[in-house]
């Protein structure tokens, strides 16, 4: 149930949080798991008046960190991030490679996930998969500008369907970056670095949604309990 789901991704997010030290620097996801995340965060900064800054990675998680009184930092006071936390829509147990980005925030997501010392996800067990792009696109961030050349090239990586993603009213969705998404069904992912490395390689895109080599440890939630993946 909804319910259910909601209760294991807030049990994960609740781990997460206990990893946070006073003075630390900490990246803040985006979706729905790093929501919980950003609340549990907030109550320690209220409760035990832990001191910590933050760089959130969209404007949602902006307004709720700020709304929670979390000080908010930058790549200029802050180079390096001691620790980010953030949801995934697919997680391959065996490597933690990982898909993010339906919630459209991918590329600050990746951003923060690199500056970070460590990088902790943060799921319920529907997340896990044997091969990426089973249930998930890859979404590939582009600039705005000849999109559909860039649609084209990216439809010749494999992909067996490639879509701009689109609001309700029919408009292209914009990113906080003011850039398009495209979603790329790729149905399986054989080989998640060699489609990495051809997206990245056509003009015109930004970033995608393959996380590769980036994720520390993942907290696993299911029925069975709490899991701790790491390599
Ligand atoms: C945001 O762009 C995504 O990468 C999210 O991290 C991802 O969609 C996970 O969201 P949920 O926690 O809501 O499943």
């Amino acid at each position: 149930s909804k319910a259910r789901v909601a209760a294991l991704k807030r049990e994960a997010a609740i781990k997460a949080v206990s990893y946070v030290e006073d003075g630390m620097a900490v990246g803040l996801g985006t979706g729905s798991t790093a929501k919980f995340m950003i609340d549990a965060l907030g109550e320690r900064v209220r409760k035990e008046g832990l001191r910590i800054r933050a760089i959130p990675t969209s404007e949602a998680s902006a307004n709720q960190a700020s709304a929670l009184s979390i000080p908010i930092t930058n790549f200029s006071d802050d180079p390096e991030l001691d620790i980010a936390i953030d949801g995934a829509d697919e997680v391959q147990a065996g490597s933690l490679f990982l898909i993010k980005g339906r919630g459209g925030a991918l590329l600050r997501e990746k951003i923060v996930a690199v500056s970070a010392r460590r990088f902790v996800v943060i799921v319920d067990e529907s997340k896990l998969v044997d091969d990426l792009g089973t249930h998930m696109p890859v979404p590939v961030e582009i600039i705005p500008w000849g999109w559909e050349r860039v649609e084209n090239l990216l439809c010749k990586t494999g992909a067996r369907h490639c879509q701009p993603r689109r609001n309700d009213d029919g408009s292209l969705y914009q990113t906080d970056n003011h850039n398009i998404i495209i979603d790329c069904d790729y149905e399986r992912i054989e080989d998640p670095r060699a489609l990495a490395d051809q997206i990245i390689s056509i003009t015109g895109v930004v970033d995608h949604g393959l996380f590769l080599d980036v994720t520390t440890e993942v907290l696993v939630a299911g029925t069975g309990g709490l899991r701790r993946l790491a390599l």
